[in-house]
């Protein structure tokens, strides 16, 4: 920075430290996030210096530390339970089309002065059910669930190409209302998105995607039996040091494949990076860290 000094007319220059560029990832809990871990890794991988905190908002408190970060020069936030609905309605002005479709943000960045939003979780599963092999492309899908983690995938996976998408839910009515959320936006797509209850979800799938929280408990989805098509991968969005019920159950119903919800994570970080920097990173060798991580802890 160059300074001009008016009582002797000099002209000197003060040198700083580089200041890091600021991200973070906000939510309540935050402590097992490994987001951090993530960006830190892409960062190393594509050369670019950044820092990358976790950062606890009070559950009522979620608007004043976004505004603050961002005030204070921060660039980017990624955003986690329980807070994608708020971080919306924050961006409701300069939203991209899956966040509005998602009715949820998990990515956040400033750009000419204004908050942005974006959804993420999307393209991060997509990219993951590649990975594994499993196109979506003129697909069978059944997804289970109707909260916040099933609202982020609806559009990408039927975007992608999916021949049909059933909705299940435990309450119904969630089910029904995640559909016509969708429909009215996008009425041509109404045809290929139908909607019911678990006891609905009857039929031979080719992926089916747990996207509820059952897996933080031991049991499964209540869900009726033959559901798996020859080959066909069962998806849980969840993740843990060994494998969920849910994928317990499917492996027990002969689903041909069984993945958690690790990819997609490492997924979703990577189209956050992208949208902040330009860059694609490596999803594949922050995976593999991750799961090694994840194994030994
Ligand atoms: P998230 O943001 O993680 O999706 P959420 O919005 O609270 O959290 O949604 C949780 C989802 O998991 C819901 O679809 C919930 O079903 P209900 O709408 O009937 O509550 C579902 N869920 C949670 N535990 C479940 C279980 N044991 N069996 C089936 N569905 C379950």
């Amino acid at each position: 920075m160059e300074l001009h000094e008016p009582a002797t007319g000099n002209h000197y220059t003060v040198t700083h430290a580089p200041l890091l560029k600021r991200y973070a990832v906000i939510g309540n809990p935050i402590e097992h996030s490994r987001s951090p871990f993530i960006h830190e890794q892409f960062g190393l991988q594509t050369g670019l210096a950044l820092r990358y905190e976790k950062i606890k908002a009070p559950l009522d408190g979620f608007t004043p530390v976004v505004t603050d970060f961002f005030a204070q020069g921060g660039c980017g936030l990624n955003v986690t339970v329980p807070f994608k609905e708020e971080a919306f309605a924050l961006a409701q002005a300069h939203l991209s089309v899956r966040a509005r479709l998602a009715g949820a943000v998990n990515t956040l960045w400033m750009e000419q002065g204004k908050i942005h939003g974006c959804n993420t979780d999307g393209v991060g599963l997509l990219n993951d059910l590649l990975r594994l092999g499993y196109s979506p492309q003129g697909k069978n899908i059944l997804l289970v669930g109707a909260g916040g983690a099933a609202r982020g995938v609806v559009f990408p996976l039927l975007e992608a190409g999916c021949m049909q998408l059933h909705i299940v839910n435990r309450t119904e009515q969630r089910a029904r209302q995640l559909q016509e959320h969708i429909v009215s936006r996008m009425p041509q797509l109404a045809s290929r998105l139908s909607a019911g209850g678990l006891a609905q979800a009857s039929g031979q799938w080719d992926i089916v995607i747990n996207a509820t929280s059952s897996s933080l408990g031991t049991t499964p989805p209540d869900l009726p039996h033959g559901l798996y098509r020859h080959g066909a991968l069962a998806y849980d969005m969840m993740y843990g040091q060994q494998a969920t019920s849910f994928m317990i159950q499917a492996q027990e119903q002969g689903a041909g494949l069984t993945a958690d919800g690790l990819g997609m994570l490492v997924g979703q970080a990577a189209a956050s990076f992208a949208i902040w920097h330009g860059v694609n990173p490596d999803i594949q060798a922050v995976l593999h860290d991750l799961r090694r991580q994840l194994h030994s802890a």
